[in-house]
């Protein structure tokens, strides 16, 4: 999926990922990854306009969205109330509004230095918006970006004959071969997603699970 492709979504409005409140399997496992403290920097990257960032700067010093729209930065920062100093990072524009951390460009050209040290990982609909030919250069990047921070990382699962992605089905299997050489990789909770999810049923789907796993550095 090139970026043009998601510009265009922004543009057309076609944005059915988005969500109204923050994602069930944050708001149950957030307390998994951090049960006795708070993080101080976390990685959302893909990240839209997502009330996931919301949810998380409630809980966290540093939130920090990785997102080539510039629409949704503009849209989240508007339905959020914030007014952002802008400037350019790398090859993108950071937009600050603390403690947010909005870094507009392409996830692929963020390097670990221009972001710095991460605490945590959260990743909903990112891995799953990545067609087969970019995950694993996705998952190396993302583990380079991350550096020993876990990762909260929530997939989907479905027959892939009854509809073609985004978002794509990630099986078990896939994501240890992704991730398994260089995260202990746990299952916290697996979901029947199909009630909550009518555009994807009215795309042919028949049943679609959706899973929170945690991912451990080795
Ligand atoms: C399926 S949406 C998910 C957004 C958000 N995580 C959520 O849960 O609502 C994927 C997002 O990733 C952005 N995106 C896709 N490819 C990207 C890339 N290479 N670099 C930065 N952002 C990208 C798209 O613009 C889109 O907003």
């Amino acid at each position: 999926m090139q970026n043009d492709f998601w510009h265009e979504r922004w543009q057309l409005g076609q944005i059915g990922f988005h969500l109204t409140k923050p994602h069930p399997l944050l708001v149950g496992h957030w307390h998994n990854m951090f049960p006795t403290q708070s993080a101080g920097r976390v990685l959302v990257p893909l990240c839209g306009k997502s009330l996931d960032l919301v949810f998380l700067k409630e809980r966290v010093n540093s939130v920090v969205g990785i997102e080539c729209s510039p629409l949704a930065i503009q849209q989240f920062l508007e339905e959020q109330g914030l007014l952002a100093r802008s400037r350019p990072l790398g090859q993108g524009i950071v937009h600050e509004a603390s403690p947010y951390r909005l870094i507009e460009g392409d996830f692929f050209k963020v390097t670990a230095p221009l972001l710095g040290e991460i605490d945590a990982v959260y990743d909903r609909a990112a891995l799953v918006a990545m067609p087969e030919s970019r995950r694993s250069d996705y998952a190396r990047h993302l583990r380079d970006l991350a550096g020993q921070a876990p990762i909260l990382l929530i997939t989907i699962d479905y027959d892939p004959e009854q509809m073609m992605g985004p978002p794509f089905p990630i099986p078990q299997r896939e994501l240890e071969a992704l991730f398994g050489e260089n995260y202990r990789l746990t299952l916290l909770e697996e979901t029947d997603a199909l009630d909550e999810s009518a555009a994807l049923r009215r795309r042919g789907l028949t049943a679609l699970t959706e899973s929170a796993w945690r991912l451990d550095p080795r």
